[in-house]
């Protein structure tokens, strides 16, 4: 699908308009960041691996029932997506303590959550995506009560439906954040992406980590981890 105007960059990825005004261009870039942008690198075809791992997610998930924006994928970085306007909230699902969570209970990484946690935080880079409760999202509008219920219960049903993928490749499905879009006519689509820049995988023998945290903590073998979770991912 030919790709016309840039409609917004973002730190991985680009949009752009297509002569269908119902479907967008996502474009996956190799660039990496942490710690909201403060930290700056390259992962060598992260932009191919990611958008091979994000479709072959998706697809499992449009199969199990769950509405995405996923279209297809034309090209090694290009997959195509229905429109949507991002509602502006992150929400982040976690199996097991790590990264803040960790930090804020004070608790070591790596203890299974008896109860899985869904937390949600406002999509603003200028504030550092803050933590946020479903009373932010009524009093500041974020998106209305029926959609932030319909989220929290297709995230719940996501992140069952992840577990069960990843377990069965030998992944433990840490933590992973999700973001939702509408479309023009209303639909409610899970959108974005779903890859290791967005989900802490541990290896579920050895506990090794494939995901970005090897990026941000400066672990080494970052191209080797997506790699080996796209192989897993597309087996
Ligand atoms: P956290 O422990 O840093 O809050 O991250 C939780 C999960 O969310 C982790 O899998 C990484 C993902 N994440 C993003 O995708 N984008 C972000 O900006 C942050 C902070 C986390």
């Amino acid at each position: 699908m030919k790709k016309l105007e840039k409609l917004y960059e973002g730190k991985a990825k680009i949009i752009y308009a297509t002569e269908d005004p119902e479907l967008v261009v996502q474009y996956f870039k190799d660039d990496a960041t942490a710690f909201n942008g403060e930290k700056k690198g390259i992962i060598r075809n992260k932009g191919e691996m990611n958008n091979a791992i994000s479709s072959a997610i998706f697809r499992f998930l449009e199969d199990k029932g769950i509405k995405t924006h996923f279209v297809s994928a034309p090209s090694e970085r290009e997959m195509v997506v229905r429109k949507v306007d991002i509602v502006p909230i992150e929400v982040v699902m976690r199996n097991v303590t790590a990264g803040s969570l960790s930090k804020r209970m004070g608790v070591e990484e790596g203890m299974l959550l008896p109860k899985t946690v869904f937390e949600l935080y406002y999509k603003d880079d200028s504030l550092g995506d803050p933590m946020i409760n479903g009373y932010h999202v009524a009093a500041f509008g974020l998106c209305s009560a029926e959609d932030l219920a319909e989220i929290k219960k297709r995230a719940f049903r996501v992140n069952e439906l992840m577990q069960e993928f990843f377990s069965a490749r030998g992944i433990t499905l840490v933590d992973f954040k999700l973001e939702f879009g509408k479309t023009a006519d209303g639909t409610l689509l899970l959108a974005d992406e779903i890859t290791p820049d967005g989900c802490r995988l541990w290896n579920s023998e050895t506990g090794e980590k494939m995901d970005k945290d090897r990026f941000r903590r400066d672990l080494g073998s970052v191209e080797e981890a997506y790699e080996e979770v796209l192989r897993k991912v597309t087996s």
